[in-house]
């Protein structure tokens, strides 16, 4: 459906909500633009105005099965009747057993347990105690640019923008090493640029920072996501592996933003061949309710009765909507769906950069796409107030996109997004384009 503005965003209702927001609400969080949602369905959006915006976004990579989608709407009613709380820690219930063999099902090999909490930052936090307590090791490795959550060990992990860390310290013991990012390569070859960083890994971080058996595991995202959904050369997952079993180091996979079919399959990290030792889960695993899953094999989950747990973990309609989920993503055709989908979109993305200057990089890997502003090609000076200007053009037009990094739009619609609204949005940003 094409969007459909009829006031002028943001109109009357949205402003007035908007106002209550700000007296109420902690202001931490950043909002690009003033969109005041009332319903959504599919891949659109209502504001409290009437308007309709083709939503990029699914709220940040949660709504892949589309927003409200009527089986997952289905399952939470249909679950809240009979049980929601079920007090998992102390009783046990079959819901959050039947989700959790439907992921190892659909899990590589190997990966055969799992710990349900309630966001990505809980996975990332369950996924770094199982990785000290199976290897007694007290050091994490993860990358500049990555985000993992804002508890203090997800906080840790993440080092993307200062504004996320600052004054907030002192954090775990981790070691951040550059991301091999093709179109800003750390060493400044794009070909080599995954060697060049487990290389400084191995040479520079282990011979004078930590030693790699105080190591107990690295935090790797497969196409890293908060900075701007940039891809690592095809091999870097692969030697990180490698890497990691030389120096008995768990390899952890935070797929929170890059699972559950995003990129053509279920793991980002099934494209390189790689199965981690642990794996984070948790946006649109819930399909809308807060859910965030850990899964590792049976030998490192060991950890014993009272060691790890939560109240809400394995909350009934949570696990119901996951696997109302999972029934829809893992449907005949649907992640092949998403790769031809992806492709389209990429391809559409590479045809405005010819277009557009302000466009140095189109990237991304099945509905996990973005471009990178900059404001020249040979310098790649970031374009961050026109991203900032383009954004809320685009908002204005009935398109909702979201910003990642510094100068970078990303693209992660509702992974049913059909090719003629994939066409809306790029015409729209064509339009929006022609003044820069
Ligand atoms: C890769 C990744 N890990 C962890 C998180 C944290 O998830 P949550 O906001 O649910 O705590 C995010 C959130 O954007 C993420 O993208």
């Amino acid at each position: 459906m094409k969007p459909q503005i009829q006031v002028e965003p943001p109109g009357p209702k949205a402003l007035a909500v908007l106002q209550r927001d700000a007296e109420v609400i902690s202001q931490s969080m950043v909002r690009e633009y003033p969109l005041v949602l009332q319903r959504a369905s599919g891949v659109n959006l209502w504001d409290v105005d009437g308007n309709r915006y083709l939503d990029f976004t699914a709220g940040i990579a949660v709504m892949n099965a589309g927003w409200n989608h009527p089986k997952v709407v289905f399952a939470v009613q249909e679950q809240a009747k009979y049980l929601s709380h079920g007090a998992f820690l102390d009783f046990a219930s079959e819901v959050p057993v039947r989700l959790a063999e439907e992921l190892v099902r659909l899990l590589p090999e190997g990966l055969d347990r799992v710990y349900f909490s309630n966001s990505g930052a809980e996975s990332v936090e369950a996924a770094m105690k199982l990785a000290r307590h199976h290897t007694k090791r007290k050091y994490f490795i993860s990358f500049y640019g990555g985000f993992h959550g804002r508890t203090y060990g997800a906080l840790s992990l993440t080092a993307a923008k200062v504004v996320q860390r600052r004054y907030f310290g002192p954090f775990l013991p981790v070691v951040h090493v550059p991301y091999p990012s093709p179109y800003r390569p750390p060493g400044g070859d794009a070909a080599t640029c995954d060697i060049d960083v487990l290389t400084y890994l191995e040479d520079e971080v282990f011979a004078s920072d930590v030693a790699p058996d105080e190591v107990a595991a690295v935090f790797v995202e497969p196409v890293l996501g908060e900075e701007g959904y940039v891809v690592p050369p095809p091999g870097f997952l692969k030697r990180l592996r490698t890497l990691c079993d030389d120096y008995g180091i768990l390899m952890v996979a935070d797929e929170v933003q890059s699972g559950c079919y995003r990129t053509g399959r279920f793991l980002a990290s099934e494209h390189a061949g790689v199965t981690p030792d642990i794996v984070c889960l948790a946006k649109a695993i819930g399909g809308g309710m807060p859910l965030g899953v850990t899964i590792s094999s049976d030998e490192i989950m060991t950890w014993p009765p009272g060691s790890h747990a939560s109240t809400f973990g394995g909350n009934n309609v949570a696990c119901a909507a996951g696997l109302a989920v999972l029934e829809i993503l893992s449907g005949d055709g649907f992640a092949d769906g998403v790769a031809e989908r992806g492709a389209y979109l990429l391809k559409g993305l590479s045809e405005l950069q010819e277009r557009h200057s302000i466009i140095g990089d189109v990237r991304g890997m099945g509905l996990m796409c973005a471009i990178e502003l900059v404001r020249d090609r040979e310098t790649k000076e970031p374009a961050r107030r026109e991203r900032e200007t383009i954004l809320r053009h685009a908002f204005e037009s009935g398109i909702a996109l979201l910003p990642a990094g510094q100068s970078a739009i990303r693209f992660s619609p509702p992974l049913t997004i059909e090719r003629e609204d994939i066409d809306t949005g790029l015409a729209v940003l064509d339009q929006v384009m022609k003044r820069f």
